[in-house]
């Protein structure tokens, strides 16, 4: 710009660039206060306007910006039609505004096509059956919201499709009923006539109607029920649904049972019966389904049956009856009947008892064991739950003169061990004595008798014995009356079931094989115990011990030993024959030496040494652990003792002079059959070395049987060879036979055992 000024002056040089200045300053907002002309810088579609003395650019009415350099058309119809322009309405924008148009079927209320909500202008529904002819010759224009309906008017029928039509988008019209026309047409049967339906007589002509209504028993809510034959010569469908009628489950009923089966459709019927207690004195009690789906409940109800107890009267002395007023008892009833008894002059003077009577009767009767001569109160009543009035009549027994009271009785027992003594006589006050002699044996034991005696003394009339009796026994009563005009006696037995109680007490085993105990009952009598013993080993599976007897004895603390095996367990129950329940106890022995070995013995001199066979010893008094095969001078044999725990090896002798363990085998290493040891083969057996024999000295060879459970050792010892002036190797041993041995005996008459 410099370059173009250069041929000007300095005055118009420096004015453009003032000029300059100031449109940079206007550009930045600020109103020119200056004399510039700040409405010139107005955007388009802006307009400058006097606001508190300064002039500013705002951007036109349906414009947004700064009024400068932006000024963007607003979208009036962002917010929708509905919300803009009104009801039924569409929204156009245009630069700077909006304008609403009505929807078909409407029109603005200002009758222009376009306009603006502002001014109350909205959109009203055109009734377009203003116009004639809309629906075409013979229609009826019906109008609503936005658009109307066509119908045929009386006389014309439609051709084709259904009514209502659009004239315009039906392809159909309504013409004249012309009966030549439409004589053929005939719809037949109308649809859907299943079970559910019903429909009146209908013509199936055209035009005709048929009436459909639901089946009994079905329902359908109101629906248009009339369908029409059309021109097409086909029933418009049904519009009614029929649902069948289902009333659920019968409703309950106050005291009352529901009873046999019932149907929940139309017309079902639920019968009930009433509550044991309670009647329906109108009848009988039923709820009907209805046609409403909902059972209709009787009017009837249960009522409590409250009975009656009349009429009641003494007979026979001692015996009551009374009637029943209810017609309607067809089950038994339970009457509770309390007797008190009074006599003034009598030591027994008040007798009390309550008896139960079940009955069916109508004119129930009972007998009471009543005194003689007393003036007794019976109230009659009905036991819970029913209800009754009760009954309460008062009388008096006669004087007994018919039976004497001579003291004759008979006997009952109860609870076991208790006697009730019924005099024969109903008198009161007679004192007599009675003698008991017990007594008391068991089948089982030679020894056992409880004999006891006492003498009773009583005015009572049911006097009442219990006796102090050992279970499980058998036992005789005789009671005699004593001191009476007539001798009489009663005998009777009484069987003693089990003790329900443990008659064994402080079981504990000693000595391994025996038990001691003591009995809770101190009696001075014999008693039997019976005894389950069963015997296992853990090391011998096929090792089953069972054995049952029995003792008698009369001590109050028993001891017995039992014969058992060494190295088992033993459990042993035992019961005293007097009582139901066993005490168990367990028992352990301890092992004992295993048996002797099974050697063939040999002896040898300055001649090979044979093959010693080692065979199985069997485990019968304990688990075998392990064989042991010594080596000892002969002169230490006989000072030998098989229990020596000291045996050493080979190599831990600073000489030989004492013996050794020449070989070791566990048990479980020993084959069942038997195998074979040769002395002095330069091997470990277990942790000891066969050494070979030192030749020219004389040796005793022993093998020893180890058997150990339960922290306890035992061992047996056989002398399997003896050897004199010994000279052999052990190669040269190979190859010799039995021949050449000097003396072989069978079995070990020298084995010995441990003590
Ligand atoms: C527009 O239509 C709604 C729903 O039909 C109606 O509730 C409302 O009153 C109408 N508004 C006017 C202005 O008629
Ligand atoms: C109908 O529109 C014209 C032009 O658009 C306008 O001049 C006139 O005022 C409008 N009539 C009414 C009743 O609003
Ligand atoms: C009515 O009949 C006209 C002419 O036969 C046919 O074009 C039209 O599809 C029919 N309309 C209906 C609804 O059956
Ligand atoms: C009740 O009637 C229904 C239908 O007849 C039958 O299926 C049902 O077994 C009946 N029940 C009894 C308990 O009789
Ligand atoms: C009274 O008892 C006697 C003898 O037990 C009997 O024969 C008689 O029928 C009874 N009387 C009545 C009314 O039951
Ligand atoms: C029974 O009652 C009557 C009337 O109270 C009385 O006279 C009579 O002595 C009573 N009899 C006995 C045995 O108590
Ligand atoms: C009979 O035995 C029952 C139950 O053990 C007891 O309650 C009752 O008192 C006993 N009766 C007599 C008379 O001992
Ligand atoms: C014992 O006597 C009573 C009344 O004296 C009697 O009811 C019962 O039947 C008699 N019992 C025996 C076993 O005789
Ligand atoms: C019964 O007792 C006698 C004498 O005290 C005695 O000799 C006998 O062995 C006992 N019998 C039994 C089975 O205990
Ligand atoms: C019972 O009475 C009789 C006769 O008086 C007498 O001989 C007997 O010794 C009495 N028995 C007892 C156990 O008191
Ligand atoms: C019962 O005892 C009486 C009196 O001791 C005697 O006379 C009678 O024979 C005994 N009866 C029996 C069955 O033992
Ligand atoms: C165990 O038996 C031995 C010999 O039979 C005997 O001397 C010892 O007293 C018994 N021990 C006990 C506790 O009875």
């Amino acid at each position: 710009m410099g370059r173009r000024a250069r041929g000007a002056g300095p005055t118009s040089r420096l004015l453009p660039l003032l000029l300059l200045l100031r449109l940079a300053r206007g550009a930045a907002g600020e109103p020119g206060t200056d004399g510039l002309d700040v409405c010139a810088t107005c955007h388009e579609h802006a307009t400058c306007q006097q606001r508190e003395g300064k002039r500013i650019c705002i951007c036109n009415y349906g414009f947004v910006g700064n009024g400068r350099t932006q000024c963007v058309d607003k979208n009036e119809c962002q917010f929708g039609a509905t919300v803009v322009c009104g009801n039924h309405t569409s929204c156009h924008n245009t630069p700077g505004g909006f304008y609403c148009i009505c929807l078909e079927g409407y029109r603005a209320t200002n009758n222009n096509k376009t306009f603006i909500p502002n001014d109350g202008t909205f959109c009203t529904d055109i009734d377009e059956c203003e116009v004639s002819g809309l629906c075409r010759h013979g229609g009826r224009c019906v109008n609503t919201p936005g658009s109307f309906e066509c119908y045929c008017m009386d006389g014309y029928l439609l051709r084709n499709g259904s009514e209502p039509f659009h004239p315009t988008i039906d392809a159909t019209s309504c013409t004249e009923f012309d009966i030549n026309l439409f004589s053929e047409i005939d719809c037949g049967t109308p649809p859907e006539i299943t079970d559910r339906y019903i429909i009146e007589n209908y013509v199936s002509r055209l035009g005709s109607q048929v009436c459909y209504a639901c089946r009994e028993g079905f329902f359908s809510v109101p629906e248009d029920t009339v369908s029409s034959c059309t021109a097409q010569g086909a029933w418009e469908s049904p519009k009614l649904h029929c649902h069948e009628i289902n009333c659920g489950n019968p409703p309950e009923m106050r005291h009352a049972i529901l009873v046999e089966n019932h149907s929940s459709r139309l017309g079902g019927v639920a019968h009930y019966i009433c509550q044991e207690g309670f009647e329906s004195p109108g009848g009988k009690i039923t709820s009907v389904c209805t046609e409403k789906g909902t059972w209709r409940e009787s009017t009837l109800t249960c009522t409590e049956i409250l009975t009656k107890i009349n009429d009641v009267s003494v007979f026979n002395d001692t015996c009551v009856r009374w009637q029943m007023n209810s017609e309607r008892i067809n089950s038994k009833i339970v009457y509770v009947i309390s007797v008190k008894g009074q006599r003034l002059d009598a030591i027994e003077s008040v007798h009390e008892e309550t008896v139960k009577l079940t009955t069916d009767s109508r004119t129930p009767e009972v007998c009471l064991a009543l005194y003689p001569g007393t003036n007794y109160t019976v109230h009659i009543s009905i036991a819970p739950p029913r209800r009754s009035v009760p009954a309460v009549i008062g009388f008096q027994t006669a004087e007994d003169d018919i039976l004497e009271d001579d003291g004759m009785f008979n006997i009952s027992i109860f609870n076991e061990t208790c006697l009730k003594l019924n005099r024969h006589s109903r008198k009161i006050g007679s004192e007599y004595m009675y003698q008991f002699t017990v007594l008391g044996q068991r089948w089982y034991l030679d020894n056992f008798s409880h004999a006891t005696s006492f003498n009773f003394t009583t005015r009572e009339r049911v006097p009442v014995v219990c006796l102090n009796l050992y279970p499980t026994t058998d036992y005789t009563v005789n009671v005699s009356l004593l001191r009476s005009p007539k001798p009489h006696s009663v005998q009777i037995t009484i069987a003693t079931p089990p003790a329900v109680k443990q008659t064994i007490s402080n079981i504990s085993g000693f000595n391994e094989t025996c038990l001691r105990w003591n009995i809770i009952k101190k009696v001075d009598m014999e008693e039997m115990y019976l005894f389950h013993i069963w015997g296992q080993r853990w090391y011998q599976k096929e090792f089953v011990r069972e054995m049952t007897f029995n003792i008698s004895t009369s001590s109050q603390d028993p001891e017995v030993c039992l014969e058992l095996h060494p190295g088992t367990n033993y459990n042993v129950s035992l019961r005293a024959l007097s009582s139901e329940f066993p005490v168990v106890i367990s028992l352990t022995t301890q092992i004992t030496e295993p048996p002797l070995p099974e050697v063939e013995f040999f002896m040898v001199h300055r001649g090979p040494l044979p093959r010693l066979r080692l065979r199985k010893a069997k485990e019968k008094n304990g688990p075998i652990s392990s064989y042991q095969v010594l080596v000892l001078p002969l002169a230490l044999q006989s000072a030998f003792s098989c229990d020596s725990e000291g045996a050493s090896s080979f190599f831990s002798n600073t000489s030989d002079a004492d013996g050794y363990v020449a070989a070791e085998l566990l048990a479980k290493d020993v084959p069942d059959d038997a195998m074979e040891i040769p002395i002095g083969d330069r091997l470990y057996y277990g942790h000891y070395y066969n050494a070979p024999l030192k030749t020219g000295k004389d040796y005793c060879i022993i093998l020893r049987i180890t058997s150990e459970w339960n922290k306890v050792r035992r061992h047996s010892c056989a002398v399997w060879a003896q050897v004199k002036d010994s000279s052999l190797t052990l190669l040269q041993m190979v190859g010799v036979g039995l021949g050449s041995v000097a003396v072989v005996i069978i079995l070990a008459f020298l084995s010995f055992s441990a003590v």
